[in-house]
Order: C-alpha cells, then structure tokens, then sequence
C-alpha cells in the first residue's frame, strides 16, 4: 500500500508518494535522489543519516513517514551557500574529512549544535556528534573543524590552522584534500548512490547454518512472485564459481550437494523491481539442509578426526610459516631471564561507515560494474572467470569509498550484482544491509600466541620462540598473507640473533578472517610488547629502557636477516616520548614494526600513467582511496617533480578500463608504490619536455594527447629465502606510542611517535594516525566481535564496541622524518602501523595502575569493558 506524504523539504513544499511502511531516509535517497544523506546502519546507531527536523537533529533511518507529514526537514543539499562555504572550509582544512561517508551527517550535526551554541566547548562539540560514528578520523579533526565552523560563522577569520601550502603543492604540505568539498556537501557518489535507467535490486539469501549439507534448493514460489525477475542457484553460474584472493576456495553459491561452511554463505540469488520484493522473494525460497556440527575453533579443526572442510586443506590447515634463524634452544639456556605468555586476541570487525554496494550495467557484450573495492583488478578478473568472458569484457569502478581497511579486498557483492546483470541483461543494484555487512566480510583474525623471550642480564634479547595460530574462518582470504605478516614481525622490532616462529592458520567455520589494518601485527605485538614489559621488570630496568637496548636500527637486521636501511628512524621515536612516558605515573609504552608492500617476493607493482590532455595532466592509478588521501599524495608528488601547481592535474583512480594496474590498496602500500610510479612518470614527461628544449608548462603544448608510463617493480626475497640478508620487504616503518591513564582508568593522552620516512601530506598523515590509535584503543578495551557457535554475536553496529567523540581522549601525533630521496621521496606506509602498538601500551598503562597482568583483549576488568550485549539470531 501507498500513501502520500507532504512536508517541507529544505525550504519547499513537497508532497511524496511512498510505501507505507517507507522510513524517511528511504524517501530521501530512493524517491527523491538526495543521496548526500547516508544509510550506514539503517538503525539508527551510526548517524550518517542525520538530518535537520524542525531545528532538531533526526535520524532519517528511524523516522517513518506519517511523522514526517507537516514538518519541516532539512538535509545536507539544503545548506545555504554561506552555510556550505563554512562547512566546506571548516572541515577540509582540519583534515576533518577522509572516506566522508560520515561527514554530512556530521555536519547537519554540527549545524544544530552552532544554531543552538554559537561557541561550543570542545566537550560540548563532542557531546554533540556522540551519535555520529566516525571510523576514520578519531574524531580530533572533526572537533577541529566543528571549532573552525564555529569561528568562521561568528565572522572571524580563523589563524591558519597550519602553515598554508604555497601555489606549488610541495611534498609536505598540508594540503585539503580534492574531494573534500563534495564529501562535505553529500555530492560524492559512493556505490549504493549510483543509479541506472531500469534499475533491479538484488538481494542475497546466506545459510541458515554454518555448516551444513544443501540438499534442495525450491525457488519456485519465489520466481513466481510478481515483481521478481530471476532467481538464480550455483547452477546458473556459467563460468568458474570459486573465487579468492591467493585461494580459489570460496563459491559464489552453494551448489545442491556441497556443504555451507559458515553463516554468510550465499545460497541464492534474487533480483526484483524493489528492495521489498527482493526480501519478499528471499523469505520464498525454500531449502533443505542436514544440518552438520561445525568446527568452531582452531583446536577443535585440528583434532585429528575432526571433517575437513575443504578438499585440498587436510586437517584444515591453511597455512604454516616459519623463521627460524640462529639457535633458540641454546640462547635460552644462556638467558638470564626468560618470561612465556599464551596471549589470545579476538575477531575484529572493520566497520567501515559504508555498507557494501555494486552497481553491475551490461554494456557492449560485457559488463560495467560500480563497486566499493579495494581490489578492482582482481574482481575483474573474478568476475570474468565467474561469467566465461575475457577481462577486457569487464571494466570495474570502484566508486568513493566509505572505508575499507582491509574489509574490501574480497568480493563482497560486486560479483552477485554482476552475475544478476548478466542473466536479466539489466542494470542491477545490491547494498548489503549492516546486519549482512556484519555477517559476510573476512574480520581480523583471532589469534592465540604462546610467546618465549629471554634476555641476559642486562635486558639484551637473546632469543625470541613463538607458536601463532590464527582462526582463518571459513575461506582463505588473505589468511596465508595474514599469518606470514605475523610470523615475520612477532619479534618487534628489536634486533634478536636468535628467533623461531611458527605461525599457522586455521579453517573453521566461524566467519572468514583476512585483511585488516595491521595484517597479523596487531595481534603478535601484544605478546611481544607484554613479555618485554616482564622481562624489563625482572631485569630491574623500565620499559622504555628495555626497548632501548634492543631497538633494531640502521645497518641492523630484523627477524628475518633483512637489513635496515640508514633511513631507520625507530630509536627516534623512543627518544621523542621518554619525558612524556617517564614523567606520567600511569603511562604504558609500547613499540611496532610495521612493513609497507606485499614484498616476500611476490609481485607487487606500482603503476601510475600521466595524460597530457588540454595543458592539464590526468594521473591514473589503478589503486583506491578509502579515505587515507592517495590522490593527495599523487598530486603533490608528481606536482613537486614537475614543478607545477596541484591545481595543473586530475586524478582517476580504480577503473580498470583506464588505469594501469596498481595492485591492491593494501599493505599500507599506496603513497610509496603508487607514489614512487607517478615519481617515475612525472621523470619521464619531465626528460621528454627537456628534450624539446622548452620547460614546463609550456612544453605541454608540444605533449599534447601523449602519455607517460611508471612503473615501480621492487623485488623482494621469499621467506623461504636462504640468503643471509634477504630483502623480505621493500620498507618498514616504526612507531612509539605511549597511553595515559587518569586515576579511575580512562586514557587521558595518547603520544604516538611515528617513523614516516618522509610526509607527503601532513595533515592526512596525522589524520591516519590519530584514526588508528582509536581503532587501538577500541581493540584494547572494547571491541570484540564474537561468535557463538559459529553464529556472530555482534549482528548490529553499536554492538561493536566503537569509539566515539566523547571517549577519544587527547592524541599528540610526532612525526619523525629521517627519509630517503626513495621511493616516493622516501616515504614509509602508515595506514596499518599505528593501529598496532596502542593496545599493548595500554595494557602496559593499566598494569601500571592496578598491578593485574592481562594477557586477553579486549582487556578485562577496565574502566571500558562492557557487558557483552544478548543479540538475536
Ligand atoms: Fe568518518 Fe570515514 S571520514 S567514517
């Protein structure tokens, strides 16, 4: 049923006729295309869809419609212009804005408040956006930039809020971001906002069970339901139906016969008219399974005897690494202390502000397919093998990114939407629910590590043995790349002569685990950073003193021989916080290693093209910003080798059809790897113009239509290497940080030095720092994403355990540059490293103030930990 709503939408009367039951957020989006006002939960739990309703703040996604009749409703599209050039300026000077799916909800936020309160105090700014989740930023830009609108619309002129970058967009500078302006005014498009003429909704139906046999699929009722136009099972698959980043391992569908390994497994396919018809056709499909008892942890998939889950894993081993260099045994009977923990960590989800979404467009005997990806080469070629045509058959977009953090390198549904398409030949769009986002995307590994450190008497490490095992979950993911990353850095990043390391991982059929921020760092350092702290103690000097001692650096060799380079600024990093960390009574230190690229010899390519077109230069990259600013950091640094202002280039990003291959956004690998391709580029048209004999610009002119290739193709060494010194990644950086405690537990101040080689974007590298010392924060203390029996626990967003404005305490950002001229000016990855050594400092900070020794996260018994909530299955 129908019905007709009238109401005053951002200053206009409006009447619309929508569902019944339609919420206003639907109305907004799907009836009137103002998509500036974002669905991330559709529950009311994160705030992106906050917008103005008779002066006050609302959640669109909460509202049904009759409430709506005779207000007056404003969303992010009705800012006036003055209000627009304040949010605008406020929020893309700060740095406030990096995916910026959250951003328009905040500022409509932002916007009550400062109506209310024309000079709010920084607690009265947080208060303000508590319901606003923010996933990256850590919200201290935001509150910077709510500080900044606040001065700008009382008619000052703010000082600069940093040195202002000059006409040349120089390596360094602090540059707004040139996407900040649309993410602020809701005019970016991210995938669930792209739209086609003819448009179906597909939806997805995933196992009931985590391990069971499918006997019977039955759609008939489904198909038969008016408004549905396919329904489609493993059968209607016609080309390869596996799919996986190194594994093929993972089905499209379930086909009859096989068994579900886990609960977000797909089983069918349904497209319709509608999202409600969709839904109303998934509760039509019947099927039939024997239901199976599932493995549900490491121990239990590897009890001999235990099913095996997949045909070429015998006793559901994925993967095992190992180091093993000098003589473990013997320098630990030389130690003159030696401390061994079994440390366990927990799934963790990445809870990117926005769902995943495709949009999947036949075109010219292919397809063109809109997506949220952090791997747009790969899904191409999936989806291709997937539907038996050629890759160039299929051109893949990623759109704007609302986050990834590693929870987007997977297919996710850019594949269902494709197949869908290809069978209707019809434009077909699928948004993934929260709940279903929750569900089906590869988390954070759980792991558990027994670790062994011994040092001599002085608290020189002298050995280092280790034993990881991590849940892998159902499918392979990057599981085998997740474990290796473990094994490599589970000594820190301390110069140790002797260290054996297994790590292994595991298939269960819990929910997959993969990529995340920090790749299987996170979990190692927590052990080793904790055993540190008990040795430090038994040797009789402090933690920082202990890390000092055996802080690896230049000329010295990490855990697997390879050899830092002079550009090694760790010792830095401990020296910029030692005041800080020896002066606070209830303060916890802790140091990481983090590697930037893929490297272990596998290959791993920069790739970037320059395009003169017009006296403009377009730089194509194949890889994806997710929010961390790559298209920043490809401006400045081919504007710097150039010698030309930023406002001279373009930038297209993850389109298969026209960018060159760029490999995965990943690995905290894009400013360096695309960064030193557009170097080499910008080398290239540079030499070519010289050659002309005239200089830039003017010799654009000449280079008219003509393209420049870089490439940057680094080698790197196996881990089964047997070289003494093998290069096992192309850099790394490292990082101190150092948690405060105020005397009832809560983090008052967090210091986070960091390595960074070179900054090519200040205020975007901080902005990564401080976002990932709250996803720290929040792994030490509250987050958790637990499963029952194979059954999450966590099916909604505030579940999770996120950190919002009001709990962030202070963080002060050091950065340490001690680069090299390369790559990419010298520059190290910093998307994973800082999210790595917050939770083991603050376990160091909470031993120090009430003595307990905790060797699980989150911690337990803190001024954080909450009641793990009951949530229906
Ligand atoms: Fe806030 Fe990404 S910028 S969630």
């Amino acid at each position: 049923m129908s019905r007709e709503t009238t109401f005053t939408l951002n200053g206009q009367p409006v009447t619309v006729d929508h569902p019944e039951e339609a919420t206003l957020l639907e109305v907004l989006r799907d009836r009137l295309g103002l998509t500036g006002t974002k669905n991330g939960c559709d529950e009311g739990q994160c705030g992106s869809c906050t917008v103005i309703m008779d002066g006050r703040v609302a959640r669109a996604c909460l509202i049904k419609m009759p409430r709506v009749s005779g207000t007056a409703v404003t969303t992010v599209e009705g800012l006036d212009a003055a209000e627009q050039q304040v949010m605008v300026r406020a929020f893309g000077e700060t740095g406030a804005v990096q995916c910026g799916f959250c951003t328009p909800g905040i500022v409509m936020a932002t916007k009550v408040l400062l109506d209310h309160n024309p000079q709010p105090t920084r607690e009265e700014a947080a208060a303000a956006i508590q319901g606003n989740v923010c996933r990256c930023t850590g919200y201290t830009k935001i509150l910077d930039g709510i500080d900044r609108a606040s001065a700008l619309r009382r008619g000052e002129e703010p000082r600069p809020y940093r040195p202002q970058a000059g006409p040349l967009g120089l390596v360094g500078a602090p540059l707004v971001r040139p996407d900040a302006a649309d993410k602020v005014l809701g005019g970016a498009k991210y995938a669930g906002d792209m739209t086609a003429p003819g448009m179906l909704t597909g939806a997805v139906l995933r196992s009931r069970y985590p391990r069971a046999r499918v006997l019977a699929i039955d759609t008939a009722r489904a198909k038969a339901l008016p408004g549905v136009e396919a329904v489609l099972t493993a059968a209607d698959i016609p080309g390869r139906r596996f799919h996986g980043l190194i594994d093929h391992d993972w089905p499209v569908l379930v086909a009859v016969g096989e068994e579900t390994r886990y609960v977000g497994d797909a089983v069918a396919l349904v497209v319709a008219a509608d999202p409600r018809t969709a839904n109303q056709a998934l509760d039509a499909i019947t099927v039939e399974y024997e239901v199976l008892a599932p493995l549900t942890s490491p121990t239990a998939a590897l009890a001999e005897g235990a099913p095996q889950l997949h045909p070429h894993a015998p006793g559901n081993l994925l993967a095992e690494h190992r180091i093993d260099r000098g003589d473990t045994q013997s320098a630990l009977a030389r130690c003159a202390h030696t401390v061994t923990h079994t440390y366990t960590t927990p799934f963790i989800e990445h809870a990117f502000l926005e769902p995943e979404a495709a949009l999947a467009v036949p075109a010219d005997g292919g397809l063109t397919v809109y997506c949220s990806d952090q791997s747009v080469f790969h899904s191409r070629d999936a989806i291709a093998a997937m539907l038996n045509l050629p890759p160039e058959k299929v051109r893949v977009l990623s759109q704007m990114m609302g986050g990834g953090f590693g929870g987007k390198e997977d297919l996710n549904c850019q594949h269902y939407a494709a197949l869908l398409a290809w069978h209707t030949r019809r434009p077909v769009r699928i948004t993934l629910t929260r709940k279903e986002s929750l569900l089906v995307h590869p988390k954070r590994h759980a792991f558990e590590v027994t670790m062994t450190t011994g040092c001599d008497a002085e608290g020189r490490l002298l050995a280092l043995e280790a034993e990881i095992i991590g849940d892998s979950g159902a499918y392979a993911s990057v599981g085998t790349a997740v474990m290796q990353r473990g094994c490599v850095h589970a000594s820190g990043p301390y110069a140790i002569e002797n260290v054996k390391v297994r790590a292994r991982g595991v298939y269960t059929n819990n929910v997959p685990a993969g990529a995340f921020r920090g790749f299987g760092v996170n979990q190692v350092a927590f052990a080793c950073e904790t055993n540190l702290d008990l040795l430090a103690e038994k040797v009789g000097i402090s933690p920082w003193e202990i890390r000092w001692r055996n802080a690896v650096d230049a000329g010295m060799p990490v855990s697997t021989g390879q050899i830092m380079p002079k550009g090694t600024g760790f010792r830095d990093t401990l020296l910029a916080v030692r005041a800080i960390y020896e002066q606070h009574p209830r303060a916890g230190i802790a140091c990481a290693i983090k590697n930037t690229g893929i490297g272990c010899g596998l290959p791993d390519a920069g790739r970037v093209r320059l395009q003169v077109n017009g006296g403009r230069i377009t730089i194509f990259c194949g890889g994806v910003c997710m929010g961390q600013g790559l298209e920043s950091a490809l401006r400045q640094i081919t504007a710097q080798c150039l010698g030309l202002p930023v406002d001279r280039f373009d930038v297209v990003l993850a389109d298969t059809d026209t960018c060159p291959d760029s490999g995965v956004t990943t690995a905290s690998r894009m400013t360096v790897f695309g960064g030193e391709a557009a170097r080499l580029a910008a080398r290239k048209l540079l030499s070519t113009a010289l050659a002309l004999g005239k200089p830039l610009p003017m010799a654009l002119a000449d280079l008219e239509g003509q393209s420049f290739l870089g490439e940057f193709l680094p080698v790197t060494d196996p881990l089964t290497s047997d070289k003494p010194n093998p290069t096992t990644h192309v850099n790394y950086g490292f990082a101190t940080q150092v948690v405060c405690l105020d005397e009832r537990g809560k983090v008052e101040r967090v210091v986070a030095a960091h390595d960074v080689g070179k900054a090519i974007n200040r205020m975007n590298l901080e902005g990564q720092i401080e976002g990932a010392v709250a996803m720290g924060l929040g792994y030490a203390f509250t987050e958790e994403y637990a499963l029952e029996g194979g059954y999450p626990l966590n099916t909604t967003f505030v579940s999770l355990g996120l950190w919002r404005a009001r709990e962030m305490p202070q963080v002060d950002v050091i950065l340490i540059e001690k680069g090299m001229d390369s790559p990419a000016f010298g520059a190290k990855g910093i998307g994973e490293i800082a999210s790595i050594p917050t939770a083991p400092a603050a376990a160091a900070a909470y031993r120090r103030l009430d003595g307990r020794l905790r060797l699980s996260l989150p911690l337990a018994d803190t001024a954080y930990r909450r009641p793990r909530r009951p949530v229906a299955r």
